[in-house]
């Protein structure tokens, strides 16, 4: 049976991984129908109406936070708001019961973003309600997977990924978005080639059905799509470069070697940016950026994820 004709068969959004191609596909055709709301907030929609959805960041973020409050308001739902600096975290509460206090004040579901990977999946076998996971460490990230990929299919007007070839750039290994990414894009058939020095991108990365290169030069003309990634420096991944104007000169985009995109490509990357260490500035603000798009289509992503777990979940 189409997943549209059935509900929804996952109670959380832990990682893309459990997650099959026509799901992704169907949370891509819901936060279609929900552009229209994002752009127009008059056109507001009452599905979460008599609902509340809270917001537990143990980790700073700008666009999750806010995308997740905005998604949850054009849908006429109430929002609680935790962060984990002025929380009693820091008198030692653990984050499960802080979460299972957050549920006894009537919360219908908890947006998480925590350092620990795994945390988000902890919670989720204690609580009733939806859990989404909105970054954990160095796990997963998975609606900025499924936002990567709707900012794509939308501009290719297709979600048929088969032939397209995606380059994600950077530190891989410390990152929950690659990760996310590469499950949801070998999903949907894309060739994906990761793209960094050794260290940040091993070869047993290989493992996940994708392609490893350290020649960021010899790939580009090839590319449909080039994702670039922030340097985490706060998981260390410094230590996994030379230098930074070492990882610049082979590694960042930059106006040279945005010539040898093909002219259509795409230019991405998730954010926060650090301009001139990964993208230069120019790039990041051309025309063939997505970068301010992506943020755009993620409160749609999200008002569809939203709608999936809190209404249409079996
Ligand atoms: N892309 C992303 O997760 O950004 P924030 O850390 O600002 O949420």
């Amino acid at each position: 049976m189409a997943v549209e004709n059935r509900a929804w068969p996952h109670q959380h959004l832990l990682d893309l991984e459990r997650l099959s191609a026509d799901e992704i596909r169907h949370v891509l055709s819901i936060a279609q129908r929900y552009e229209s709301v994002v752009k127009n907030p008059d056109e507001q929609c009452d599905e979460l109406r008599g609902h509340c959805v809270a917001t537990l960041f143990f980790e700073d973020s700008t666009r999750t936070r806010v995308s997740f409050c905005r998604a949850a308001q054009l849908m006429g739902a109430d929002v609680l708001e935790l962060a984990g600096k002025g929380s009693s975290a820091s008198k030692g509460e653990t984050t499960i019961d802080t979460a299972l206090n957050i549920e006894a004040m009537g919360a219908n579901a908890l947006v998480i973003r925590h350092n620990c990977s795994g945390a988000p999946h902890l919670v989720a076998q204690r609580v009733q309600i939806p859990v989404i996971n909105a970054g954990d460490g160095r796990h997963a990230h998975p609606t900025q997977g499924l936002l990567d990929i709707y900012s794509m299919a939308s501009h290719w007007d297709s979600d048929d990924f088969s032939n397209r070839t995606i380059a994600i750039v950077g530190d891989i290994a410390n990152s929950r978005v690659a990760r996310s990414n590469i499950q949801g894009l070998t999903s949907l058939g894309a060739r994906v080639i990761a793209v960094g020095p050794p260290t940040l991108v091993p070869h047993c990365l290989e493992s996940l059905g994708i392609e490893v290169s350290h020649d960021l030069d010899h790939v580009l003309p090839d590319l449909d799509a080039i994702m670039m990634l922030r340097m985490q420096f706060e998981r260390l991944a410094g230590l996994g470069i030379a230098s930074q104007s070492d990882y610049r000169m082979s590694y960042a985009l930059d106006r040279s070697r945005r010539e040898k995109l093909p002219d259509d490509a795409l230019i991405m990357h998730p954010g926060p940016i650090n301009r001139g260490l990964e993208i230069s500035s120019d790039v990041a603000d051309s025309k063939s950026s997505i970068i301010l798009e992506q943020v755009t289509h993620g409160v749609a992503i999200r008002m569809a994820i939203l709608k999936l777990l809190m209404v249409d979940a079996d």
